[in-house]
């Protein structure tokens, strides 16, 4: 069985991030998305895997290079536009040669692992198998139609009236008849060949789509609160780890991951709490649901229920909550005696401050 990766979405909905950064790469745990996907197909038992790349592709070779760190085979496969994730299959063919594949969008994360849905596949001679998840807000997704026994009915993307609140996941695995669906679709109303359109199009001709209702922890993290909530889940199962340096007037509670060359001084650190190689907290108070990047200055401050991204300074600021800060960003009280702001900040930012 092969692999194919999808990472060539451009992410508005993560904006400002994706301004600047693939949303595929956006950390969570301090680790790209996407390498917390590809970590989930090797531990899966797959090695052969594709990863489609769009107008982004150079930065995600970079980020992730020949997979040999991953113990994976990649073969980055570009997509000229993003004309949708059954166009992907398309343009994958040749890497595919008709094989059986899983597909999983780079920005999904499934924490519970996918062994177990691989082999129930493999055993099935299905054409295609679809995870489904209960969702609040079913309007924002591929959604399923199922009769009492659990066999699908239909499956609609994004519908205005959602016939049930279970959402298609992310992840699906393909027989080989997949790929005269895709080629026989139509694009949609949003311009895109859907894949939930394909995978309906065997349905109605009678092709063997089985389904799986998935219990454990899934996020698709498309929007800045998913990010959060999946570095909270993610954070949960961490290991305590300690390569840097404590100082004795430093209390910290719970597991804590201190990275390479970290100093804490007169700190707090409650876990679950991760802080990323060369970074220095003094007189703060992190954590719990904290990833804090590489680099990092943190004094005089406290955060929890954030990320910070790679060398963020934060000094003398207070209170920070479900915030995520880009790289090399600078947060700090006025200069001057004046109570005033001063926020510099790029396109699409989100600030709530609190004033007293
Ligand atoms: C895509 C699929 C949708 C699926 C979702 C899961 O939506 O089109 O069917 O439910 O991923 O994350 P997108 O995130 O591209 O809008």
């Amino acid at each position: 069985m092969k692999a194919l990766v999808l990472a060539g979405g451009s992410g508005t909905r993560l904006r400002p991030f994706s301004h600047t950064m693939a949303k595929q790469l956006v950390p969570v745990a301090n680790k790209p998305v996407l390498r917390h996907v590809l970590e989930a197909v090797r531990d899966a038992g797959v090695t052969d895997v594709g990863v489609i790349v769009g107008s982004r592709g150079a930065e995600i070779r970079q980020a992730i290079g020949d997979g040999d760190g991953l113990g994976l085979d990649l073969t980055f496969i570009p997509q000229e536009a993003p004309l949708g994730l059954a166009h992907c299959v398309v343009a994958a063919s040749e890497f595919l040669a008709g094989e059986s594949f899983m597909m999983y969008l780079g920005d999904n994360i499934i924490v519970d692992g996918l062994a177990g849905f691989v082999r129930e596949f493999q055993g099935s001679g299905a054409d295609a198998q679809i995870l489904l998840s209960k969702v609040p807000d079913p309007e924002h997704y591929g959604i399923a139609e199922v009769d009492a026994q659990g066999r699908i009915i239909g499956l609609v993307e994004k519908p205005a009236r959602p016939k049930s609140d279970l959402a298609v996941v992310g992840l699906y695995l393909f027989g080989p008849a997949i790929h005269t669906a895709v080629r026989s679709i139509q694009p949609s109303r949003r311009g895109e060949l859907e894949i939930t359109d394909a995978v309906q199009w065997l349905i109605e001709r009678g092709g063997a789509v089985r389904s799986h209702l998935l219990r454990g922890y899934w996020k698709d993290t498309g929007r800045v609160d998913d990010v959060l909530e999946c570095n909270r889940a993610f954070l949960e199962g961490i290991a305590p780890a300690m390569l840097g340096k404590v100082d004795a007037d430093t209390e910290v509670i719970g597991r804590v991951s201190i990275g390479r060359d970290v100093t804490v001084q007169g700190s707090r650190l409650v876990g679950p709490l991760i802080i990323g190689d060369g970074s220095t907290v003094v007189d703060s108070h992190v954590g719990p649901f904290t990833s804090i990047g590489a680099g990092c200055h943190i004094e005089g401050a406290s955060m929890d229920y954030s990320i910070l991204m790679e060398s963020v300074t934060v000094r003398g600021i207070r209170g920070l909550h479900g915030s995520v800060i880009g790289r090399q960003s600078t947060l700090s009280p006025p200069a001057s005696a004046l109570r005033t702001s001063r926020i510099v900040t790029g396109d699409h930012s989100h600030l709530q401050i609190f004033q007293h």
